[in-house]
């Protein structure tokens, strides 16, 4: 069994460069088999969710070729055929699958997606989405077979802005006759990444990253380069870092204003940073103020860095709260970081953080991938050895983890252990 072993309290200094959206890059692969010849896209990150799909992509017998950050997609080779479910239980991304292979055949059978274990991930509003356009779905079991004998554009009001429901209906759309309308869009910036390359194929998408999409769908897409943008949740994890151990600690190749809001929290805070251009550089600082916290969608707070924050609010001197809006399950973090030495009470779907106090090392499992991430911070900041098991979900999320803390001081390492720790 592999397990994240840390020797806390060390200071760290230099510089973190970001990879790639994971986000991004997941709704990206599926998207590129849109186009009727060679796609390129730059700065993936080399993680297993991207591995998964390059796996889907190969097993529908698309050509690919990665070379270090870039991946090269020939959809032309392909063949639509069901998607076994040991390959779409992988990661929740598998289903813009769903949605391409809808778009380019009028028929696709696969399965319910994976993903972490966050609380229930329903895709009633893809469905929904799929269904407005003309597609008419079966659902037996876990499988769904969805078929369209023509598809046409359509308004579409989703009940919640969700990032995976406007992704799917923005892929099927583009191809649909006629004009699609997205109400109650998610504005996140991953989808701004997914539209910016299907008009660079030939789409004719407005309104992206705004609540209301305009789409006109085309008949053709054509083989284009785009580039990923940078992982906003891994820039997060890593200024967190730069709070609670860093020295002038560079966090580089950003876009600050996709993390603004944990920027305002952590100044309100008192945490010394420096924003600029395409970097910021963050210092651990004395004395740090309690906020309230509340996830939301895109430009709010990202539920993806509420339990990375934890460990920071646990150094706030006086009473904190964070309310999560999204998921009913993601609070998972919350007893080890108590184990650990925090003082955190649950409370449905809000948690008190009493602080500042002091964190030691101990055995911990990341239960989910932001979980894990929350408790390498943990393990960053604590006295003594930190042990993390179940580290998959973690490797799922973050570009050469180890190599990058370790080059900027930190005491990490990937372990080899006997099963019963
Ligand atoms: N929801 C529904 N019905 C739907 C879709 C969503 O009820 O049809 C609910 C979900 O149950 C959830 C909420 O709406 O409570 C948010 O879901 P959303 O669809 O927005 O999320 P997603 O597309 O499944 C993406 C990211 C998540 C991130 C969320 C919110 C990917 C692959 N995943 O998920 O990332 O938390 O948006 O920003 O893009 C992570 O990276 O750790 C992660 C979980």
């Amino acid at each position: 069994m592999k397990v994240l072993q840390i020797n806390g309290g060390k200071t760290l200094e230099g510089t973190i460069r970001i990879s790639g959206s994971k986000n991004a890059s997941v709704a990206l692969i599926p998207a590129a088999i849109l186009a009727d010849s060679e796609v390129t896209i730059c700065n993936v990150p080399e993680i297993t969710d991207t591995d998964a799909l390059v796996e889907i992509l190969q097993y529908l017998g698309a050509n690919v070729k990665r070379a270090s950050e870039s991946i090269v997609i020939d959809p032309t080779t392909m063949v639509n055929k069901e998607i076994p479910e040991r390959l779409s239980d992988k990661l929740r991304a598998s289903y813009y699958f769903m949605a391409v292979l809808l778009a380019k055949y009028k028929h696709v059978e696969m399965y319910f997606p994976g993903g972490c274990s966050i609380g229930a991930r329903p895709i009633d509003q893809t469905l929904k989405g799929f269904r407005a356009l003309g597609a008419k779905i079966v659902e037996e079991k876990n499988k769904y077979t969805i078929t369209a004998e023509k598809l046409k554009g359509a308004h579409v009001y989703l009940d919640m802005p969700s990032v995976g429901a406007t992704i799917n209906t923005m892929l099927v759309a583009v191809k649909a006759q006629g004009n699609t309308i997205i109400e109650n869009a998610a504005k996140e910036p991953e989808i701004v990444n997914v539209a910016t390359f299907l008009n660079g194929m030939g789409a004719k998408i407005t309104g992206a990253g705004t609540s209301e999409i305009r789409i006109h769908g085309v008949e053709e897409l054509s083989g284009c380069y785009t580039e990923v943008i940078p992982d906003r949740i891994e820039t997060g994890t890593y200024v967190i870092a730069g709070a609670l151990v860093g020295n002038h600690l560079k966090i580089d190749n950003i876009i600050p204003e996709h993390v603004e809001m944990l920027i305002l929290k952590m100044k309100e805070m008192g945490v010394e940073i420096e924003v600029g251009p395409d970097y910021v550089v963050v210092s651990k600082t004395p004395n740090l103020k309690p906020v309230q916290i509340k996830t939301q969608g895109y430009p709010g707070f990202a539920t993806d860095l509420q339990q990375p924050v934890t460990v920071l609010l646990t150094q706030c001197e006086g009473k904190s709260t964070l309310e999560e809006t999204l998921y009913e399950n993601r609070f998972k973090n919350v007893p080890y970081l108590n184990d650990m030495g925090a003082n955190i009470e649950i409370h449905d779907d809000t948690i008190t953080i009493q602080g500042a106090t002091k964190l030691v090392g101990k055995d911990v499992k990341a239960t989910d991938l932001r979980a894990g991430a929350c408790l390498v911070l943990g393990g960053l900041l604590a006295e003594g050895t930190t042990t993390i098991t179940n580290i998959g979900p973690v490797l799922r999320g973050y570009e050469n983890l180890v190599e990058k803390l370790t080059d900027v001081g930190a005491s990490i390492e990937l372990k080899e252990k006997e099963e019963d720790v």
